[in-house]
């Protein structure tokens, strides 16, 4: 009886843990991160134009739109994307460095960060102030730049 309920809860346990993605090949794992940032990249150059550069006539509206893109990407679980084997020294067409694999703490704390920042930037797009944006535009591009420098090969 013990038993069993301990294998249930350890089989339970698993299927919570394991994320969405495990059943995903290494190759499309890879593909699908790769057009995450893509379309974060694209999300962060709308804001880029309207709020910092200004070559777009500001739409608090967009804006939101873009932020809330960038959130929904940042908290979708991406950690399940990067599996073992899925560093540059292992698979093709990557450029994740196998440190990201090597030094947990660094990885959790820089993703720790970009969440974080991320969250903030549609709170604050949510209020409409421009100045306010581009400042949490800057700090949540830190956050890129940080995992980039660490994880990212040129
Ligand atoms: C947790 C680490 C991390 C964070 C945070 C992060 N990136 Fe990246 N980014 C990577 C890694 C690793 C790659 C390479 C992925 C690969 O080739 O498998 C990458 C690749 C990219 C690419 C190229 C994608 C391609 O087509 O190969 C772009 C563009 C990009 N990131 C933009 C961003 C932007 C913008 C942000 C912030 C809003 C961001 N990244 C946040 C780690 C990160």
């Amino acid at each position: 009886m013990k038993k069993t309920h301990l294998l249930t809860s350890a089989a339970l346990a698993l299927s919570f843990t394991m994320p969405a993605a495990a059943q995903m090949s290494i190759e499309d794992q890879i593909t699908a991160r790769q057009s995450a940032y893509q379309f974060m990249a694209w999300n962060m150059s709308k804001i880029k134009a309207q709020a910092i550069e200004g070559d777009v006539a500001f739409n608090a509206d967009q804006m939101k739109a873009a932020a809330n893109a960038i959130a929904a990407v940042a908290n979708s679980g991406l950690g399940a994307l990067f599996s073992p084997g899925s560093s540059l020294d292992k698979a093709d067409d990557t450029r994740l460095k196998p440190e990201f694999f090597e030094q947990p703490e660094k990885a959790r704390e820089v993703g720790m960060n970009f969440g974080r920042e991320a969250n903030k930037l549609q709170a604050v797009a949510a209020e409409g102030d421009k100045a306010a944006l581009a400042r949490q535009f800057a700090a949540l591009g830190k956050t890129c730049k940080a995992c980039h420098d660490n994880f990212r090969a040129k």
